[in-house]
């Protein structure tokens, strides 16, 4: 065991469906002073490689063990946006010891019901037929909240090149993974680790009543809900949602880029 002062530790941002590592551009520029960020295009996304027909929470959790063990970092603040988030508990359900801390946001620890499996079947036929922008204009409604939809082009057209740019394949494997997902309310309580979860008050794709939920479940966690944001809390307030994340980066021990002995 390598003792805690001597331990490089990242902050692992963990984007969602169907994004890519460009969804934490303010957070690698914003906290980089205080900790290695690490934003890593899971599996098929962005710049990554081929994926299998389905990838589930667990294999992305196990291949980002796997560039945790290349890039020689011994622990993380995982944080998970949404998709990210179910990646995230399937994280540390796998690898406790690799996790100092928990950032859950826009997220939900429920499984899908059937209608939501169904719906990411539907989703998944459809982009592998006819593409992926066939399926984002459907997507970027909920994923932004009403302020960001009515004043903000640059993110609306930003997100809408993110999601346009994803390969087919990689959007089906993640949507069939998603609805295989297990329900992870029942870890909740037993996560020791210091968690904080951020949401915005506006999230038409998972309601806060999700994050209340985690919150009162997980013992001793934090929530933040910030105001006139939507799905993507990060990208709409990344003032307001770095600053909480910062507080809490430092509340768990983290106090320069160079964190190594
Ligand atoms: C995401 O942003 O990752 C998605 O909203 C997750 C989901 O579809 O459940």
């Amino acid at each position: 065991m390598i003792p805690a002062e001597r331990r490089r530790t990242a902050l692992l941002l963990i984007h969602g469906f169907p994004h890519d590592r460009a969804l934490w551009k303010p957070q690698v520029e914003g906290l980089k002073d205080l900790v290695l960020p690490i934003a890593p295009d899971l599996r098929g996304f962005g710049d990554s490689g081929e994926v299998p027909d389905t990838m589930t929470m667990s294999d992305y959790a196990s291949d980002l063990r796997t560039l945790l063990s290349t890039m020689k970092v011994d622990e993380v603040v995982l944080c998970g946006l949404s998709m990210g988030g179910y990646i995230a508990l399937a994280f540390l359900s796998k690898y406790p010891e690799l996790v100092r801390g928990l950032v859950l946001c826009n997220t939900r620890a429920t499984a899908d019901d059937a209608a939501a499996r169904k719906k990411r079947q539907a989703l998944a036929r459809k982009v592998l037929a006819d593409g992926t922008n066939a399926v984002t204009d459907d997507l970027i409604g909920p994923m932004l909240g009403e302020r960001a939809l009515r004043t903000r082009p640059d993110i609306v057209n930003g997100v809408k090149a993110m999601l346009d740019r994803q390969a087919p394949r990689a959007v089906a494997a993640a949507a069939k993974g998603m609805a295989m997902r297990q329900d992870r309310s029942g870890m909740l309580s037993g996560i020791t680790v210091p968690t904080l979860i951020i949401t915005g008050a506006d999230d038409r794709a998972i309601p806060v009543a999700e994050s209340e939920a985690m919150h009162k479940a997980i013992p001793g966690s934090e929530l933040t809900v910030i105001r006139n944001v939507g799905h993507l809390s990060n990208l709409e307030d990344p003032a307001t949602f770095n600053a909480h994340l910062r507080l809490f980066l430092i509340s768990v021990g983290l106090r320069s880029t160079r964190n190594v002995a």
